[in-house]
């Protein structure tokens, strides 16, 4: 999402891709969007607002809030919304007391340090385990100074996922002047028997707030829109960092519309299951051991020789993969899941780009014809 999309270059001798599916003509799996695309009911909201664009929205999306209330089971105060789940994540910053820190684990979400930096505020980073979320080494970290911790569950960019369980050890043992929000902007594609969010734990800890997106499984990155979830003392500090008007009409109706289509969310959940575990079990046959992902992309632990020659190569077949180096990661790479096509171009990418570090490998091994003359 925040790629410098103008670097890709484009080898026009390239072979013709079939199914482009981004703007720029070329297939792009850097941005974690819905393979599926939009659900065809807020499309269809969509065109029956554009006859009310002359009107101001919902001053703070009252529609919304109800209908998204009525889905969790909560009062109407302990819902909020905004221009995106980015919109939460700056309010969360935006509200840390003076001198305070913010805490994550390393690596999270690039925005989270985009936006302290942009407010000024300071941060501290914990580190993973084996690319999973070490709530250990949250709480490790988790200084008098931290009021905030922020963890995306499931992590972008490794994909791995925290048991609600896991969350709860860390906010039974901060003090309750911590707020912990967890991010949830993949957990529609969360798929497992137990239970995906941390909704259900919002009644026993005030100091929890669940930040929801409606750019990745309700396909509506383009009209940004997402919503927090808390106790409603929480929430209407967030409210306070709110303007009216904010979130667009457009961006109102076609959210609401969204969370009524079943069919579109089941439907790019399956389609998502289906292609990540596919995509996983060939990366593991080439040799790629990805962290098991539970979101719409894999993470791949790569060299940093490696990552070039597979972008190199990506670009040369009008591939858009995840660069990582913002994250401070130049041996690794995040690519989305798309649709079945645009996965099997990505695997074709990756196994030439094997290939061709094999055998180079080989070549530099096997000693010159000189050394194997007998002396
Ligand atoms: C973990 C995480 N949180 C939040 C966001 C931003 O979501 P939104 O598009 O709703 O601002 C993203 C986007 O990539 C993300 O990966």
């Amino acid at each position: 999402m925040y790629q410098e999309v103008t670097t890709m270059s484009i080898d026009d001798n390239a072979a013709p891709v079939a199914g482009f599916s981004s703007p720029s003509g070329g297939i792009d799996l850097s941005a974690n969007t819905n393979a599926c695309g939009a659900s065809p009911a807020a499309v269809a909201a969509l065109a029956r607002a554009a006859s009310g664009l002359h009107l101001y929205p919902a001053r703070f999306c009252e529609p919304l809030t109800r209908c998204l209330a009525r889905k969790f089971e909560l009062a109407e105060e302990q819902v909020l919304c905004a221009n995106g789940a980015s919109a939460i994540i700056e309010f969360l910053l935006r509200d840390l007391p003076l001198g305070a820190m913010a805490l994550w684990p390393w690596p999270s979400f690039v925005l989270y340090e985009i936006c302290a930096k942009q407010l000024g505020r300071d941060i501290v980073v914990a580190s993973h385990r084996d690319w999973h979320t070490d709530i250990d080494a949250l709480l490790r970290s988790c200084t008098p100074t931290v009021k905030l911790i922020l963890i995306a569950n499931p992590n972008n960019p490794t994909g791995t996922w925290l048991k609600p369980l896991e969350i709860e050890r860390l906010l039974k043992r901060i003090p309750r002047d911590v707020l912990v929000a967890v991010d949830e902007a993949y957990q529609e594609f969360v798929v497992t028997d137990e239970d995906t969010s941390c909704r259900s734990l919002i009644e026993r800890y005030d100091n929890l707030v669940i930040i929801r997106s409606f750019s990745k499984a309700y396909g509506l990155a383009g009209l940004r829109i997402g919503y927090a979830l808390g106790a409603a003392e929480r929430i209407a500090k967030l409210r306070r960092h709110c303007l009216p008007f904010q979130v667009s009409s457009l961006a109102q109706e076609a959210a609401c519309a969204a969370l009524d289509d079943e069919a579109h969310l089941e439907r790019s959940r399956r389609e998502n299951a289906i292609e990540r575990a596919r995509v996983s079990s060939v990366l593991g046959q080439l040799g790629v051991a990805v962290p098991p992902s539970q979101a719409n992309f894999v993470f791949l632990p790569l060299s940093a020789e490696l990552v070039k020659d597979v972008e190199r190569l990506a670009a040369a077949h009008r591939l858009l993969l995840g660069r990582l180096l913002p994250y401070g990661l130049d041996s690794a790479l995040r690519v989305s899941i798309g649709s079945a096509p645009d996965n099997d171009r990505f695997l074709t990418v990756i196994a030439r780009a094997l290939q061709i570090a094999k055998n180079a490998a080989l070549c530099s091994s096997s000693p010159s014809p000189e050394a194997r003359q007998p002396s």
